[in-house]
C-alpha cells in the first residue's frame, strides 16, 4: 500500500477515552499539550481529521504564525456523506490546501460551493486518497488528530506508524460509549498492531507525554 507516514495524536483521559459520551470537544488537557500538538503538526506535510472532530472542535487545522511553520501543512478531512459546511471555519481561515476526502456520497450533494472555496474534492477510499496524497501532492508525512472513528480506519489498514499520546491523569470519563482513540470498544481490530515506547514524559501538572513507535518486524 503507497501511503505516506502516519503520524496520531490524541489526549486521552486516566481511563483511556478521548471524549465523553456525549463527544464534548477536547479541550480538557493543558496549553503544553496544544504546544507539543503544534511541533508535532510542524513536522507534518498534511493533517487529516474526520468530519466529526472538524465539527466538534471547531477546527481551522494551521499552525500560527508565531511558531515559525516552514510550511502550513495541507488540510484533509474525512467524510463518508460528504455533508461539509461551507460557512465552516476551516474554509473561512487561510491555510494549507484543503483536501475533502468523500467515500459514499449521494447523488444530490452538492461539491460547487466547497471546490468555489479553494477545496478539491476527492471521491475514493480512504486508501486510494492516502495513495493520492503520496503520488500527487508530495505527502511524506500526515498528523491524524482524529478522531477515533477515522483512526479506527486508519488502524483496520495497518496504517499508523507512530502514535502520541498526552495520558491526563486529571480526567477520568468513564461511560461505556465514551470513545477510544479507536473509537467505541465494542469491536475488536481485524489483528493487533505492535508499537514500543519511545519516550516518557510525565509533567508537574497530571499529564504524561507518551509517544510509541511501531515495531519493525510488524510493519
Ligand atoms: N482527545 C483528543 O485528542 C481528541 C482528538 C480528536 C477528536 N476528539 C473527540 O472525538 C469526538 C469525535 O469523534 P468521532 O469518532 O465522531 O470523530 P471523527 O472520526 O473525527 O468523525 C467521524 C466522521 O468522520 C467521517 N469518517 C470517519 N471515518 C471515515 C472513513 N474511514 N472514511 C470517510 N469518512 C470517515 C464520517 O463523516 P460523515 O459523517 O461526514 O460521513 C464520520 O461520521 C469529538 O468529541 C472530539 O472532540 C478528541
Amino acid at each position: 500500500m503507497t501511503r505516506p507516514t502516519i503520524v496520531i495524536n490524541f489526549a486521552i483521559s486516566a481511563d483511556g477515552k478521548i471524549s465523553t459520551v456525549n463527544r464534548d470537544p477536547s479541550q480538557f488537557t493543558s496549553a503544553q499539550d496544544h504546544k507539543r500538538l503544534l511541533e508535532i503538526r510542524k513536522r507534518a506535510d498534511a493533517l487529516l481529521v474526520g468530519r466529526g472532530t472538524l465539527e466538534a472542535d471547531n477546527m481551522s487545522m494551521t499552525i500560527p504564525a508565531e511558531m515559525q511553520p516552514r510550511h502550513q501543512p495541507l488540510r484533509c478531512i474525512a467524510s463518508r456523506s460528504g455533508k461539509f459546511n461551507p460557512d465552516h471555519k476551516v474554509f473561512q481561515t487561510a491555510g494549507g490546501a484543503l483536501h475533502l476526502l468523500v467515500t459514499e456520497p449521494d447523488e444530490v450533494t452538492e461539491f460547487g460551493p466547497l471546490e468555489a472555496l479553494g477545496a478539491t474534492i476527492h471521491l475514493c477510499s480512504l486508501e486510494e486518497f492516502l495513495r493520492i496524497l503520496v503520488v500527487k501532492h508530495g505527502v511524506q508525512t500526515l498528523l491524524c488528530e482524529g478522531g477515533g472513528t477515522l483512526v479506527r480506519s486508519l488502524a483496520s489498514l495497518e496504517a499508523i506508524d507512530e502514535v502520541h499520546l498526552t495520558w491526563a491523569a486529571h480526567s477520568l470519563f468513564g461511560g461505556e460509549d465514551a470513545p477510544t482513540i479507536t473509537g467505541e470498544l465494542s469491536s475488536h481490530l481485524p489483528a493487533s498492531i505492535q508499537f514500543e515506547l519511545t519516550h516518557f514524559e510525565p509533567l508537574e501538572n497530571g499529564e504524561c507525554f507518551l509517544s510509541y513507535k511501531r515495531t519493525p518486524h510488524d510493519s
